[in-house]
């Protein structure tokens, strides 16, 4: 889908792919990019492959054979979308590649149609404020379980 400058190595600068191809997708390295996070550090491969099945698009960053990022959304292709486990690895965070995902959503064809993006944070308002995501809080509700 696109490509970004990775983290300086000595000699070159690596490229990062960000792409939706689903079948490229590693679960063993999606596991290990969800434990570096304080909400899917226990979820196990069955329930994450049943959630990638479930989810469209999925986008995951590339650093060769390495994932260095990720983000699904769950959608209706229609009207409404909401994006879920943005997650950047550590050792490039900082350098771009979570505004490249989030561009990748908001721009994916199979969500042109789409009027209203939502999602959950707790620490990262500022982020997302920069794509231009607002607060409604008297507008959201939430049953957990
Ligand atoms: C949030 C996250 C995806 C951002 O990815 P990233 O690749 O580091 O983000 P970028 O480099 O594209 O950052 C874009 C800008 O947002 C800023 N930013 C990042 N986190 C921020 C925060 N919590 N509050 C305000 N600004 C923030 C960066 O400083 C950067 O600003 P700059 O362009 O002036 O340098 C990444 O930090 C991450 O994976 N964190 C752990 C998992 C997580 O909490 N995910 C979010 C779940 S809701």
């Amino acid at each position: 889908m696109s490509r970004l400058a990775a983290p300086d190595t000595p000699n070159q600068t690596k490229i990062v792919d960000v792409t939706d191809d689903r079948n490229r997708l590693d679960v063993e390295q999606l596991l290990e990019l969800y434990r570096t996070t304080w909400w899917a550090h226990d979820r196990s491969r069955d329930l994450v492959q049943r959630a990638l099945d479930h989810s469209r698009p999925v986008l995951s960053a590339w650093d060769g054979a390495e994932l260095v990022g990720f983000t699904r959304v769950i959608s209706d292709l229609t009207f409404r979308a909401t994006i879920w486990d943005v997650i950047v690895r550590p050792s490039h965070q900082g350098r771009g590649l979570g505004t490249k995902l989030m561009h990748a959503v908001l721009d994916h064809p199979d969500l042109k149609t789409v009027t209203s993006f939502f999602l959950l944070t707790r620490d990262k308002h500022g982020f997302y404020e920069r794509l231009g995501f607002r607060h409604e809080p008297d507008k959201s509700m939430i049953l957990r379980r």
